[in-house]
């Protein structure tokens, strides 16, 4: 998007002062082979960067989805640590010392997997076991000790069942990594928000910044949007009811000084996963993010730089 649309990239540098990308740096992008890296696109996203002074975040090094269709022919118990050692030293090391943060681990937790401990039933854990987390920790430090590393997980926020279960299961890892030494830095809200969703509790979520703050560790929101499925195809409501969540979400979010980053997950309606991951009912074009789909400021632009404005300063 940002070396195809001049009008998109103008934009990301005004708007924007931290880069992830959103797919580039994933296993099915980098990874033609078992034994080849491809990094031309991420190469030129760190230039990009470096240009125009914007800070880059890598996501991600460990994740059960986006490997590449070699991998379940060719990795077994036998060869997955070294597969995942050689990955992340190899990932992880080519941009030592200009990564802001790594999204060392993606998504371990799924409550549902029906584990005692939480953990999602992926490849990785089915190979290695509970210790491919540690392992993929103390690769990354070494690999690049000056990025922060963060655990990022979905499906936290809401007062629902499932997220209590999956805030629940998120602080437990915390805790048996942090009693291993796991140099674990930060830990990553996803923060997929729903306008529809009316199961938001202030205080639950306080509360769990707070419990992950009290480890000592740092706090960042890590690919906020907000879907506007089930709302009514009123434009005007619509963008209201969006920036309303936006902006009751980050009042509570920029509170907690273990926050140290906010990024969404797109800048423009002109491109979102939403499209078709959480699509319309009735077909409409999708309005979950700051700016329209012709790079106009919308209502949530206007409520994330209220909430901002209104935070505390640190
Ligand atoms: C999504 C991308 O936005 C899509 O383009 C891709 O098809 C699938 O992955 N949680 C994550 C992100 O950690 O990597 C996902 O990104 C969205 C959910």
């Amino acid at each position: 998007m940002l070396s195809s649309d001049a009008q998109f990239a103008a934009r990301y540098v005004e708007n924007c002062r931290i880069l992830v990308p959103e797919n580039g740096l994933k296993w099915r992008a980098l990874r033609p082979s078992p034994t080849e890296f491809d990094f031309t696109k991420t190469d030129w996203l760190f230039d990009f960067a470096v240009k125009y002074s914007l800070q880059m975040r890598g996501h991600t090094l460990v994740w059960h989805l986006s490997l590449p269709r070699w991998f379940s022919e060719t990795l077994n118990s036998r060869n997955a640590e070294r597969h995942l050692v050689h990955h992340i030293e190899s990932v992880a090391g080519r941009y030592a010392g200009k990564v802001h943060s790594w999204d060392v681990v993606n998504e371990a937790i799924e409550v549902p997997d029906g584990r005692p401990d939480g953990l999602r039933k992926s490849p990785w854990l089915e190979f290695l076991g509970e210790e491919y987390i540690d392992l993929s920790f103390r690769v990354a430090a070494q690999a690049d000790p000056e990025a922060l590393r963060v655990y990022n997980d979905y499906g936290l926020q809401y007062d629902t069942s499932s997220h209590a279960a999956k805030r629940h299961a998120a602080l437990r890892l915390l805790e048996r990594l942090q009693a291993k030494g796991t140099p674990i830095q930060a830990f990553g809200i996803q923060s997929h928000l729903r306008a529809s969703e009316t199961r938001f509790n202030a205080e639950k979520l306080r509360q769990f910044l707070r419990d992950i703050a009290s480890m000592g560790l740092k706090i960042l929101i890590t690919e906020l949007d907000v879907s506007d499925q089930g709302l009514p195809a009123d434009i005007e409501q619509r963008d209201r009811l969006v920036a309303d969540a936006y902006r009751e979400y980050l009042d509570v979010v920029l509170d907690e000084p273990a926050v140290i980053a906010v990024l969404t997950w797109g800048l423009s309606d002109r491109y979102t996963w939403l499209s078709e991951f959480k699509p319309r009912e009735d077909g409409l074009p999708v309005r979950p993010l700051p700016l329209d789909e012709n790079l106009e400021r919308k209502p949530a632009w206007w409520a994330i730089a209220q909430a901002f404005d209104n935070a505390p300063l640190r």
